[in-house]
């Protein structure tokens, strides 16, 4: 089974400011068929509570601080994302959830799929039993 890990890609640094970029396939493992991010957060606001059937994602923290937390259904692991130059990737089948977002902080979600409901586990339980720990 893939697992969860940090990714880092090319940063150009320039005194102009500094420049980063993916590429599908050659930076993360999957094509991308959509970009969505988060914004505006609340402080103490919690995001993405839930898992995907399919979905593959890689989330950079573009802009400030978050940390992002991975659960296989037995060990949870944090990652905290604070560059925009490395980001995390999640295979499917993963609980992730976003939290301690900073001020002014915004999420970019790279994603394999595009928009399916379906392909949402939105129930913690449904998850456990998904992974046929209970
Ligand atoms: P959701 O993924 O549930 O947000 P979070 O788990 O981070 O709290 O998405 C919130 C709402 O936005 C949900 O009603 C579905 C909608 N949505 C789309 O329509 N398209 C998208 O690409 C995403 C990510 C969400």
């Amino acid at each position: 089974m893939k697992k969860p890990e940090i990714i880092n890609l090319p940063k150009f640094e320039d005194p102009r400011g500094n420049l980063s970029f993916i590429e599908e396939f050659k930076h993360i493992p999957f094509k991308i068929e959509r970009v969505y991010w988060i914004y505006d957060v609340p402080g103490g606001q919690v995001r993405g509570g839930h898992a995907f059937k399919k979905q593959q994602e890689f989330i950079v923290a573009l802009s400030g601080s978050f940390d992002v937390v991975v659960d296989d259904g037995t060990i949870k692991q944090t990652f905290s994302l604070n560059r925009s130059y490395y980001g995390l990737y999640i295979p499917a089948g993963y609980w992730r959830q976003m939290q301690n977002f900073s001020t002014n902080s915004v999420a970019i979600v790279l994603s394999s799929t595009e928009f399916d409901e379906n392909d949402y586990i939105r129930d913690y339980l449904d998850f456990l039993k998904s992974k046929k720990n209970v």
